[in-house]
């Protein structure tokens, strides 16, 4: 059910969000006028949301040597990672690709990290080409073939391991990445014999550790829980002579999308740096990869109503979003909040709000409250992260435009797709 929303009042956990005068807005932007100007379905993302998404995490590794890499697969729209690495953000990239997506916004090709369990030679020799920082390493394998790679580029390629530390992240199955049934990462038992096997190959260089539990996770203790056991690792990594640069935890950090009460950025970096320095480990430089954090609540999808179709057991709200735009439902049955730009009041009525996609699996949001007409406009909230680049063109859908509001401005940031944009590469 969506909460109860007076027309004046900003939404929870979205402070550039709100109504005012009965209209919802980003930042100072009617969001009516951006539907009006550049249709439907159309993402809207607020700078500054993103902005201080991000000096949260300033904040709390402030005086620290510290490196935030934004893990764009998050959101990669050029114009988003642009902001953040003017900001000074780094880069966690998957694919060459992404890699190409951060140098085309100018990113130093050092404060990018190379993460993923299935890097192709290929993207291996781009990625040493253009000097990353680190690769991210999730197998003996991948070590054995990253030294081959380097050695033929005439290159010596920095690594950190990523260990998995069997902690529950205590969120969805799918998108928990540290426990031992996960295909991601070292194990924790096996994690020293593969520093002491990547110390011997000429074509790396061990400069850190990395490690990444999971994502949307909206309490502390397991972070805590993760460290110690990363920290653990190193002590021994190191007695074994091996030197640890940099300690990387990963992303995962939860958003509010429905009453979640995930620690703050900052509330978060105190307490592990308290217990970074109880442990000796304060003077590390330290990484994080935050993505969803960053961009998440930073975004809305406004979708216009089509049809609504009263029936038996459920009413349904036809909108013209889908789960090709919004996959989040369909993948993970996620809860996105659900409102109207333009509040009215008439009793509302529960509807299943669902996309023209031809499948049972494309729902926005179930047994939800509105007050609705068809032609109204309506924003699924919380939808800056894996939303936009986790769309598809199924059923030959052009996916939306994107809008990056600043104060009282707009600019769009993502033209809308054109079908013809759909078949150019294809070969009638
Ligand atoms: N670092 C690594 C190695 C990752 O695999 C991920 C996300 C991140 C950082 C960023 O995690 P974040 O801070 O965004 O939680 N599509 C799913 C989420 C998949 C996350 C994959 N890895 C969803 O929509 O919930």
């Amino acid at each position: 059910m969506n909460p109860p929303i007076s027309s004046q009042a900003k939404l929870p956990g979205r402070p550039f969000v709100a109504y005012s005068n009965g209209q919802l807005m980003v930042e100072q932007v009617v969001l009516r006028d951006l539907a009006a100007q550049h249709g439907t379905p159309l993402f809207v993302y607020s700078k500054a949301a993103i902005l201080a998404a991000l000096t949260a995490y300033q904040r709390g590794l402030a005086g620290r040597k510290s490196l935030i890499c934004y893990a764009m697969k998050a959101n990669s729209s050029l114009a988003i990672l642009k902001l953040l690495a003017d900001a000074g953000c780094g880069f966690d990239i998957v694919s060459s690709g992404e890699l190409e997506r951060a140098l085309t916004v100018g990113a130093e090709p050092a404060k990018i990290v190379f993460s993923g369990v299935g890097k192709t030679r290929h993207e291996m020799r781009q990625a040493l080409e253009a000097g990353v920082g680190c690769f991210n390493i999730e197998s003996l394998a991948e070590l054995e073939v990253l030294d081959a790679v380097a050695r033929e580029c005439g290159k010596v390629a920095p690594v950190s391991i990523r260990v998995n530390p069997n902690v529950d992240a205590k969120t969805h199955p799918y998108i928990s990445t540290g426990l031992k049934g996960n295909k991601f990462g070292i194990a924790h038992e096996d994690a020293l014999a593969a520093y002491q096997r990547a110390a011997t190959l000429p074509g790396l260089h061990v400069v850190g550790i990395d490690c990444h539990i999971g994502s949307q996770i909206t309490e502390e203790a397991p972070y805590l829980e993760a460290m110690d056991r990363v920290l653990d690792l190193v002590t021994s990594i190191e007695a074994a002579g091996i030197a640890i640069h940099h300690i990387d935890f990963g992303g995962g950090l939860g958003i509010d999308y429905n009453g979640e009460t995930p620690p703050a950025a900052d509330a978060l970096w105190a307490r592990l740096l308290e217990r970074l320095d109880a442990r000796g480990f304060g003077d590390r430089k330290l990484m994080i990869e935050p993505g969803r954090s960053l961009v998440g609540n930073a975004g809305v999808c406004i979708t216009e109503v089509q049809y609504l179709k009263p029936g038996e057991q459920k009413n349904f709200c036809i909108v013209d979003a889908a789960m090709n735009d919004l996959p989040r439902p369909a993948l993970y049955e996620a809860f996105h909040q659900i409102v109207a730009l333009q509040p009215r009041d008439d009793a509302p009525v529960t509807y299943d709000v669902v996309g023209p996609v031809c499948e049972s699996g494309d729902w926005l949001g179930r047994d939800r409250n509105l007050a609705v007409q068809p032609g109204d406009l309506l924003a699924v909230l919380s939808t800056g992260a894996y939303s936009m680049s986790m769309s598809s063109n199924y059923n030959t859908r052009p996916r939306p435009a994107e809008v990056l509001v600043d104060g009282a401005n707009s600019r769009l940031i993502r033209a809308r797709e054109s079908v013809q944009d759909l078949w150019r590469l294809e070969l009638p």
